[in-house]
């Protein structure tokens, strides 16, 4: 297996990276109150250590109340949690990686299994949280107008603090999410609309209140997902030309880059092609992405979730992708959370030392 491409420096705006390895963000609940502890700062300090090229962190809130349904999630916003995320990000430049911090709002969401809620009831796009499933408040377009300023504050801050680039997770059916989706989405002001391009307003303007706050040189990635937890399957954009008038307005608004996030990398997004997502976000907008999904492992996320163990697995369709010029860089997720040293193992063909996945490994943050 030739993963050389895998090990190519990267460079776009304020990101220069080692290789095209990115770690996945990837939420752990160890940040008390909001604020990253310094074992967190540690745990993203070993990754570094262990070459990975771009961390992002995890999902990590913005400044709204309820933008959160866990205490331990950490916050971006606050003197306290700043402080914590300042010391992270210093500790793994010093480990010799970039990080940029995925800001978060949740959106409605399930009461949390703690049993722990924030002090004002979940706000989204019409409340729900899946059809016919609502649990929150109808944002307002004053509660819009302010959670946009406060993705902005938080981009704002990453710069301040010094980390590489901003992602905004735009995936997996939070906020952004359950505003692109027409299952989520009833409104009829100009943040609703028939079209997913108009559903995508809101996170249109989301992307440009970023822009203005770092300016043209830091680059900013959203996280976006076809697939919704409530539906596997899903595709928000059917065929390739919804996904054009997905994807363009958001890249002309100021996407660098796309993190095109698959629960499995190797599945085709249309018929009669076999690009994946990243592929067709790329050949679409010609903008850098990333893939995600299962590389390197034979199970995907969600059933590791339910307590499903993966093994190890080959590179070569990753590689046959990536040298085909399908996408920029990588994701890898549970790999790099079960074992800091796996971009090391791969770029030494210590293949047998890799360690797979089993649930245990999101029960502490593993050190080595
Ligand atoms: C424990 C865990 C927490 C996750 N939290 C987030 C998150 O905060 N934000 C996000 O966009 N994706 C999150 N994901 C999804 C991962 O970023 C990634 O897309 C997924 O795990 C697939 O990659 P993998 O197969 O390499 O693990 C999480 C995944 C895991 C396993």
């Amino acid at each position: 297996m030739n993963t050389e491409n895998l090990f190519r420096p990267f460079s776009l705006k304020s990101l220069h990276t080692k290789n095209r390895i990115v770690m996945a963000p990837m939420t752990r609940s160890f940040s008390p109150g909001g604020v990253p502890t310094a074992d967190v700062a540690a745990y993203y300090r070993k990754r570094a250590e262990g070459e990975v090229g771009l961390i992002l962190s995890e999902g990590t809130v913005i400044e709204r109340v309820s933008s959160s349904n866990d205490a331990n999630i950490p916050h971006f916003y606050g003197e306290q949690a700043l402080a914590g995320w300042s010391s992270v990000i210093e500790g793994v430049h010093q480990g010799g990686a970039q990080m940029g911090p995925q800001i978060w709002h949740m959106g409605i969401m399930d009461n949390h299994h703690s049993g722990w809620l924030p002090a004002q009831p979940f706000e989204g796009p019409s409340g729900l949280n899946r059809p016919g499933f609502n649990n929150g408040n109808t944002m307002t377009e004053s509660d819009v107008a302010d959670t946009i300023a406060a993705f902005g504050r938080a981009a704002a801050d990453a710069k301040r603090l010094g980390f590489d680039c901003v992602e905004i997770h735009g995936a997996h059916g939070y906020l952004v999410d359950q505003f692109f989706w027409e299952g989520t989405n009833e409104r009829t002001d100009n943040y609703g609309g028939k079209t997913l391009e108009a559903r995508s307003r809101f996170a249109v303007e989301v992307i440009k209140e970023v822009r203005r706050q770092v300016g043209e040189d830091f680059a900013i990635i959203i996280r976006l997902s076809q697939w919704k937890p409530a539906d596997y399957t899903y595709q928000l954009a059917k065929t390739a030309q919804e996904m054009e008038a997905w994807l363009n307005p958001m890249a002309d608004a100021g996407v660098d880059i796309f993190h095109c996030s698959q629960r499995r990398f190797w599945e085709n997004e249309f018929e009669g092609s076999d690009l994946n997502f990243a592929g067709w976000a790329k050949k679409i907008t010609g903008k850098a992405t990333i893939t995600v999904g299962s590389v390197g492992l034979n199970g995907e996320f969600l059933a590791a979730f339910a307590g499903e163990s993966s093994q190890p697995s080959s590179l070569d369709e990753l590689m046959r992708r990536m040298d085909r010029g399908d996408f920029d860089l990588v994701g890898v997720g549970r790999p790099l959370l079960a074992d800091p040293n796996w971009v090391q193992k791969i770029r030494e063909g210590r293949t047998d030392e890799l360690k797979g996945f089993t649930k245990d490994a999101l029960s502490s943050l593993i050190l080595d």
